[in-house]
């Protein structure tokens, strides 16, 4: 859906403060690095955001690939890992054409609830086929379709009283409100997957999935996926 790629092009106000975004994207890069299996690998984060701790991705592993749809993202994803040999920035259309068995891990967090239900199908077939045969899909922070916004509001509260925003998270929960996310969320919705679903999406790609433990970032009402190919 370009509405949300145009929407995270823009200067949003989805993270309350620079202390939150900067926070978020240490918590994203944190529970990523969990995942990298060896310091060899090759990883790829699709629909990366900011990616403000990617360095510290990359330093875990052998090559880090930025994949990121909205066209301003990607210039200053540019602009800003220039330095760091073992980062490359792409679109998504470079990732399509990527070659087959060439990434270890694959991560999309936070991205499936903006895309289409054939969108997503589209990019699982994709990371099926640039997947090693060895390789995993980590798919976070879908949400449910029983969990509704008052959740993810909770979520975010707890988040910033641990971590000393309060103030700024409830000041951002007001412009949030007003602001185009809500229109764009009231209008467009957010594409919500049940456990079952999502799993049966995995497998009509030719994955074969479970349920994570624990979701990627802060949210723990919504849901993290582990896929691979059958017979890992
Ligand atoms: C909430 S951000 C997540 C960024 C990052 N993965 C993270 O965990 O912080 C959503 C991302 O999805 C991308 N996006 C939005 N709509 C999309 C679509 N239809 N297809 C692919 N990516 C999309 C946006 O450009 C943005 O980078």
């Amino acid at each position: 859906m370009d509405e949300w790629i145009d929407y995270y092009d823009s200067t949003h106000t989805i993270y309350a403060s620079k202390l939150h975004r900067d926070l978020h994207f240490a918590v994203i890069a944190r529970d990523i690095i969990g995942y990298i299996a060896s310091p060899d690998a090759v990883v790829l984060d699709y629909a990366c955001g900011e990616a403000l701790s990617a360095a510290r991705v990359a330093d875990a592993c052998g090559k880090l690939y930025l994949a990121e749809p909205a066209p301003g993202v990607r210039g200053r994803l540019i602009a800003r890992f220039a330095p760091n040999t073992k980062i490359r920035v792409r679109s998504l259309e470079d990732v399509r054409k990527m070659a087959e068995k060439s990434i270890d891990l694959a991560v999309m967090n936070s991205v499936a609830q903006y895309m289409t239900p054939d969108e997503l199908d589209a990019a699982f077939v994709t990371m099926k086929r640039i997947l090693k045969p060895a390789g995993r899909l980590v798919l976070g922070d879908i949400l449910r379709p029983e969990v509704g916004m008052f959740r993810d509001v909770v979520a975010l509260l707890r988040f910033a009283a641990k971590n000393g925003f309060l103030k700024d998270a409830l000041v951002g929960l007001i412009s949030t409100a007003l602001s185009d996310y809500r229109q764009l969320r009231t209008r467009i919705g957010l594409q919500r997957y049940s456990e079952q679903e999502i799993v049966a999406k995995l497998e009509k790609a030719g994955f074969t999935a479970a349920r994570a433990h624990q979701n990627i970032g802060h949210n723990p009402w919504r849901m993290t996926f582990v896929a691979r190919h059958p017979l890992t």
